[in-house]
């Protein structure tokens, strides 16, 4: 599903990733790790193309993104749900919006909206918040929100970059526990922290990243 060979990415001068190689299956779900400043939140980034490799191929959901032109990047992207590290909910909107808003550009009736914004909030335990505004949340919950609108539209690939870095531990468990069951429902999923704690006997590939290298990988 996501397939990366000899891929390396530049900033300027300094190598944010060097000639990584590895897929992720359909259907499964993968951890990526590694210290800050990795690489971590630039394979995500290469994957959903908010930057482009220098080296090497990327194919993604039978796309492969080299041979992608600026109009297809849309195509790419309403497969994949994107949990972001710093969030990016938009704070003129309630939670409610927040979480419709990739139902309404697809045009999903009313109804329909209605009911999979509630389900989504439901499954990171929100729906007592849908009227809030993103600033009236703590982090942990402005996180949840951005767990629940990547989900929302049920895509075939979920990239979440540090999606428990804002909350308390059983709120963490709590978290891991509704990707893996939005993964056994048959979505992938690909989930980047440097918290051992998320991966520790959960029985998944834990991909290991170092200073831009690809340092093995092993099973949690
Ligand atoms: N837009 C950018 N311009 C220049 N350098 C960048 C840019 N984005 C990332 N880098 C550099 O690339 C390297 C990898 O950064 P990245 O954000 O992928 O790390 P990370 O593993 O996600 O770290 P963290 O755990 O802190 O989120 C870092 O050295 C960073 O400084
Ligand atoms: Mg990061």
């Amino acid at each position: 599903m996501i397939t990366f060979e000899n891929v390396s990415k530049f900033y300027d001068n300094q190598t944010a990733l060097r000639k990584i190689s590895f897929s992720v299956e359909r259907g499964e779900m993968a951890f990526i790790t590694g210290p800050s400043g990795s690489g971590k939140t630039t394979m995500l980034k290469l994957i959903y193309m908010a930057e482009k490799a220098d080296e090497g191929r990327i194919n993604v959901n039978d796309m492969e993104l080299s041979q992608l032109r600026e109009s297809d990047v849309p195509v790419l992207r309403k497969n994949i749900g994107i949990v972001f590290q710093d969030f990016r909910l938009l704070d003129n909107i309630n939670v409610f919006e927040n979480v419709a808003i990739a139902l309404r550009i697809r045009g999903v009736d009313e109804r329909e909206v209605k009911s999979k914004v509630f389900d989504a909030l439901k499954l990171v335990s929100l729906r007592h918040k849908t009227d809030s505004y993103p600033t009236a949340l703590s982090g942990g919950e402005q996180q949840r929100v951005a767990i629940a609108r990547a989900i929302v539209s049920e895509p075939v690939i979920i990239l979440a970059d540090e999606p428990t870095g804002n909350v308390d531990p059983d709120t963490s468990a709590g978290i891991i526990r509704t990707f893996k069951e939005i993964n056994a429902r048959g979505t992938t999923i690909l989930l980047a922290t440097h918290n051992r704690e998320l991966f520790k006997n959960s029985g998944k590939r834990v991909l290991k990243l170092d200073f831009g290298n690809f340092a093995g990988e092993e099973i949690g």
